[in-house]
């Protein structure tokens, strides 16, 4: 399963949480089809760690930045010092994210705002951070948000995240209305289960519920990143010039099973 070789030569793309899990395989995909690519992450170790797993798997050289995406300056620092390293923006990828399960009648206010406050205004301080450079985009800026099935349907026992993902949807509609006439395409990636990262081990597998979700999923197994990757590379590269405003998404149809 394959591209064009060299289909976003010459493109610089930025992935927030790109050192591990799913933003990890977006980071691999895009480079490997000639994006210059950078990442941003709140540890310094693991971005280290990602950056020569990069290299040593794949050649890539991807840059790096340690941030936060609660903090909105820290974000603009750190997407202008790769946007000057990368000599430009192309393609925003806002896959940053912080979950944990807890029924909503134990959630702590704390805890609500903590993970509306990662996955929400994350998103919307890498989109404002972004925005100076993805209009310079040579053939339109491009962002592309993650979210999740559970956006459209509900939560229970995430209800922080559901509530955060669903506005992250919203704000892509916002985005891609106000911002289309610079040229910018705003769509968002709603992943089903995807095997291998933490949201699948920590929210299904050490629940005991693999077998449960699995027969939810018509379609009958997990999804992997590289599935979420080549679903980011439509969305940013030519094939998608047309798409603004919607939902992509990759979960095998789980959507309709209700996992
Ligand atoms: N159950 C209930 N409440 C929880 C919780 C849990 N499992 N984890 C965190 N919280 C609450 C804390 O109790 C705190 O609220 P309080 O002050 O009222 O007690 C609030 O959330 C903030 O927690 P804290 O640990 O200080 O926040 P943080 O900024 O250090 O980390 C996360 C927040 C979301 C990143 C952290 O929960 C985490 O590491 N999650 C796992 C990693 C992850 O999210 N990966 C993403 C892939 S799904």
């Amino acid at each position: 399963m394959s591209f064009v070789p060299d289909l976003l030569k010459g493109k610089r793309a930025i992935v927030t949480g790109g050192a591990t899990g799913i933003g990890s395989h977006i980071v691999r995909k895009l480079g490997q089809l000639g994006a210059n690519v950078g990442i941003i992450s709140r540890r310094q170790e693991s971005l280290q760690t990602a950056v020569k797993s990069f290299a040593a798997d794949d050649n890539l050289e991807v840059h790096y930045q340690v941030g936060d995406v609660r903090k909105e300056t820290v974000i603009q620092a750190a997407v202008a010092s790769l946007a000057d390293k990368m000599g430009g923006l192309d393609i925003m990828v806002c896959n940053a994210a912080g979950n944990f399960i807890c029924p909503t009648e134990n959630l702590s206010a704390n805890g609500w705002r903590t993970v509306i406050d990662i996955d929400l205004n994350g998103t919307f301080h890498s989109c404002k951070a972004a925005l100076p450079y993805l209009k310079e985009a040579t053939d339109g800026g491009r962002i592309i948000s993650i979210s999740t099935s559970q956006a459209n349907t509900g939560w229970p026992t995430a209800a922080h995240a559901g509530a955060a993902k669903a506005g992250i949807q919203n704000l892509m509609q916002s985005l891609a209305v106000e911002w289309g006439p610079y040229g910018i395409r705003a769509n968002w990636i709603t992943p089903g289960p995807i095997e291998g990262t933490e949201g699948v081990e920590r929210l299904i597998t050490a629940q005991g519920r693999t077998d449960e979700v699995l027969e939810k999923i018509p379609l009958g197994h997990f999804g992997n990143g590289e599935d979420i990757a080549n679903a980011v590379v439509y969305l940013a590269s030519t094939t998608g010039r047309y798409v603004s405003g919607t939902e992509l998404a990759v979960d095998g149809a789980a959507r309709w099973g209700r996992i």
